[in-house]
């Protein structure tokens, strides 16, 4: 009963929001709408258009990229804790890569992977080094995934990175690209306030993800199908360690794509109600991963919103985790110039 309520308070809510944005939001949206994509006179850029699988001919490549594309959708099945097979488990939690990289990876704002091969190797803040595709990869296993590497240079891997090769086809080493990432919607000049979007979450969210954020199974433990909405905290979530414990991913991804089915052209929830979940949810508990003090070992690159210390710079551990961000930003920039200068008096 309370829970049939919720869900139709739930989808009255997500009506109106959308009822609202119809008639008032879309004129004035411009300012939230991430940089130079809705102009397309500004860059000789390609299309969304996405790759055709079916247009690859049948062979050893077709089947790798077709494996390539499970692993993403199904990785919970096939490499998660429902794998039948232990030495084939290597994602800690029942997540599916798509659960984030949404529609398998292609979705415009959705933590796309087209055009992502075409980035690597690059230099990664977070391990202080140049890092492979292999490498990205490894993070989100170890971290979204809460798990274990795959192993390196298995049928795995391979699987993985062909399909994100066969998804950036046409997309050559720099060539301009939007609707990678999750989007950039105006920061807040407030901290984000989880408990305001504690009650968002119970009005917009709770009817699919479940009170607890626990999610919703496909059938039982074990039926080799895992979730049919993804858990958002607790513990067969994501670890803290995750690039989606970072306010600005996960605020961006919730108003670009949540309530599922919702796209960055048309956001269901305000801008300030999107920090505010996201505050809510980043603040719940989720299992922990060792180490992340050796993040960023070069202090000065951390992420203004990374939410785990040490930082370079002496703002509160609380502002990191919940904004507001410029500030932050501002006093690091002097602290790279005051840096670059001892460096060029020596
Ligand atoms: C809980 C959400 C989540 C899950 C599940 C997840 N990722 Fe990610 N992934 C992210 C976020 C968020 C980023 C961007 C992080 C950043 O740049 O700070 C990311 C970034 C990446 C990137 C780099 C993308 C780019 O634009 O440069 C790759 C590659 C990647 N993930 C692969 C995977 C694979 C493969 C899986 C499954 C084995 C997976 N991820 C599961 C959240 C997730
Ligand atoms: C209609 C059901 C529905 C509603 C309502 C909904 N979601 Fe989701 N959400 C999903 C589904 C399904 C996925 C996984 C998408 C996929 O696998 O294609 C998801 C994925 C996510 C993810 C990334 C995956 C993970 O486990 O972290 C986050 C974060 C998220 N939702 C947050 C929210 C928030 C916050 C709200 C409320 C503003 C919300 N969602 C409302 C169904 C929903």
């Amino acid at each position: 009963m309370i829970e049939n309520s919720m869900s139709i308070f739930a989808s009255l809510s997500i009506a109106a929001a959308g009822i609202a944005l119809l008639c008032t939001t879309v004129p004035a949206r411009s300012d939230t709408s991430p940089p130079a994509s809705r102009s397309p006179a500004k860059s000789a850029e390609r299309p969304w258009d996405v790759p055709d699988l079916d247009k690859l001919p049948d062979d050893d490549w077709e089947s790798t990229v077709l494996r390539g594309r499970d692993l993403v959708a199904k990785t919970a099945s096939l490499i998660g804790p429902e794998n039948p097979d232990p030495a084939r488990r290597f994602a800690g939690n029942n997540l599916n890569c798509q659960n984030c990289h949404l529609e398998a990876g292609t979705k415009k704002f959705g933590l796309p992977f087209i055009g992502v091969y075409a980035d690597f190797p690059n230099y990664r803040a977070r391990s202080g080094a140049v890092g492979t595709i292999e490498d990205r990869i490894q993070g989100c296993m170890t971290r979204s995934m809460n798990g274990k590497p795959l192993p390196a240079g298995g049928p795995e891997m391979t699987a993985i990175v062909a399909y994100m090769k066969f998804l950036s086809t046409g997309r050559p080493v720099g060539s301009a690209m939007t609707g990678r990432g999750a989007g950039r919607m105006p920061e807040l000049r407030r901290a984000a306030n989880p408990v305001h979007g504690k009650a968002i979450y119970a009005q917009t969210c709770a009817a699919c993800h479940g009170d607890h954020g626990q999610g919703r199974r496909a059938g039982p433990p074990g039926d080799g199908q895992g979730y049919a909405i993804p858990p958002l905290w607790g513990t067969d979530s994501f670890n803290d360690g995750a690039g989606m414990t970072r306010l600005i991913n996960a605020a961006n991804f919730i108003h670009n794509n949540m309530p599922n089915g919702t796209n960055w052209e048309q956001p269901a929830l305000s801008v300030d109600d999107s920090w505010d979940v996201a505050a809510f949810i980043d603040s719940q508990p989720r299992p922990q991963k060792s180490g992340l003090d050796h993040d960023f070992p070069k202090r000065i690159e951390k992420p203004v919103d990374a939410p785990y210390g040490p930082y370079a710079d002496k703002f509160d551990p609380a502002q990191h985790k919940l904004g507001p961000f410029q500030p932050i930003r501002d006093a690091i920039k002097e602290l790279t110039s005051a840096q670059a200068g001892t460096q060029s008096s020596k």
